[in-house]
């Protein structure tokens, strides 16, 4: 289904992933048997750079990946539940995590608090016993807290290395991407918006004065294209009516997310995805953790790219964001540290 050479950017998977000279990696996904767990372990068997699949979840992934593991391509695929996190783990080089409850129309993600913040920490001291080497992205919700909570839990377990966790915020920029393209009658996949802050509401900011397509949206436009962006997720929310919130897609970004991080891993230079790290550009106000376009490199994150030059109304979304993501942020650190 995808090509294995056509591109060397991290643009899209509808160019088709990248092949590079190593070609030798296990990813398992926490949460593999979910609305997001399954169509992403789809798509990581699709990918010629995942060589081993290892699906987790608390019930029925061994299902899930009986059922992915026909599909014709190189990569071995196991399944395992409920106790079995360790044999999950054991070997794995990246993580992606989507375990957790999803939203109902009328939640905020912050809502999700309760539930999702001691899955996450759970999650965080299985993986620091078993894979604390591994480059771990995390999608469960809400990003701006359970990024803290993480990193706190590795912190204490003395295994935290910065460069090797991520907020998976992919989907931000792939709705913007897509957003702009409608509205400017573009294909989407020559479209490039970086988007900053945090994953959620008004933390979320697009640059779009600096990308061609977007600078010369104004007025009114401008306005609904933020405020789309912003909150394209309550759009999946209000449409599923109860029944969960963005899968598919956000299955398409974090598969796109897990191959750039190997690319990146593999050696292959210029590998840039925006997301939400432990980072230096905030920290004075309070802001650790913040999404802006990074460098990947076999490290983990190589290079924090900071915002760039901002319009006046851009200046104004980031002055919105940082208290809102400051008051996130505080709330997995001080969840972690207490527990
Ligand atoms: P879902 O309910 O369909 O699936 C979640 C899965 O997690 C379930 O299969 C459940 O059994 C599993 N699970 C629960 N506790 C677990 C544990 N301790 N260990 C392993 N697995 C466990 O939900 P979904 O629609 O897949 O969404 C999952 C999370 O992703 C939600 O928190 C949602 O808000 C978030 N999300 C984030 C983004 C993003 O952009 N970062 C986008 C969409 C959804
Ligand atoms: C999204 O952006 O779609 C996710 O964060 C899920 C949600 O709750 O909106």
């Amino acid at each position: 289904m995808f090509s294995r050479s056509v591109a060397r950017s991290s643009s899209t998977l509808v160019r088709g992933f990248a092949s590079s000279a190593r070609s030798n990696r296990k990813v398992a996904v926490l949460g593999a048997a979910g609305g997001i767990g399954q169509p992403m372990s789809l798509l990581l068997k699709t990918d010629p750079l995942v060589t081993g699949l290892s699906l987790y979840d608390i019930r029925g992934a061994p299902g899930v990946a009986a059922d992915i593991s026909h599909v014709n391509t190189h990569s071995e695929v196991k399944g395992y539940e409920k106790d079995d996190i360790k044999a999950a783990l054991t070997g794995a080089e990246v993580v992606i995590i989507p375990a957790g409850v999803p939203r109902k129309p009328g939640m905020t993600r912050d809502d999700l608090f309760n539930t999702n913040a001691s899955i996450v920490r759970d999650l965080a001291e299985a993986c620091a016993e078993y894979c604390p080497k591994a480059y771990i992205g995390i999608i469960s919700n809400p990003v701006n807290s359970t990024v803290p909570i993480f990193a706190e839990v590795l912190k204490k377990k003395g295994v935290f290395d910065p460069k090797r966790l991520f907020g998976v915020t992919t989907l931000d920029v792939v709705r913007a991407s897509r957003f702009l393209g409608e509205i400017k009658g573009a294909d989407p996949k020559d479209i490039k918006v970086t988007v900053v802050g945090g994953h959620s509401g008004a933390t979320i900011v697009p640059l779009l004065s600096q990308t061609a397509q977007g600078k010369d949206v104004s007025g009114e436009a401008y306005k609904a294209l933020v405020n789309r962006i912003q909150f394209g997720g309550d759009e999946v929310v209000k449409a599923k009516a109860g029944t969960g919130s963005a899968t598919l897609s956000m299955g398409y970004a974090g598969a796109r997310f897990a191959n750039s991080l190997i690319r990146a891993l593999n050696g292959e230079s210029g590998v840039v995805e925006p997301t939400f790290v432990k980072s230096p550009l905030y920290e004075s106000e309070g802001v650790a953790y913040f999404a802006t376009n990074v460098e990947l490199g076999p490290e983990g994150v190589k290079k924090i790219n900071p915002v760039g030059e901002l319009s006046a109304e851009e200046q104004e979304l980031l002055k919105a964001c940082l208290p809102d993501l400051a008051k996130n942020i505080k709330k997995g650190v001080e969840f972690a540290t207490q527990a």
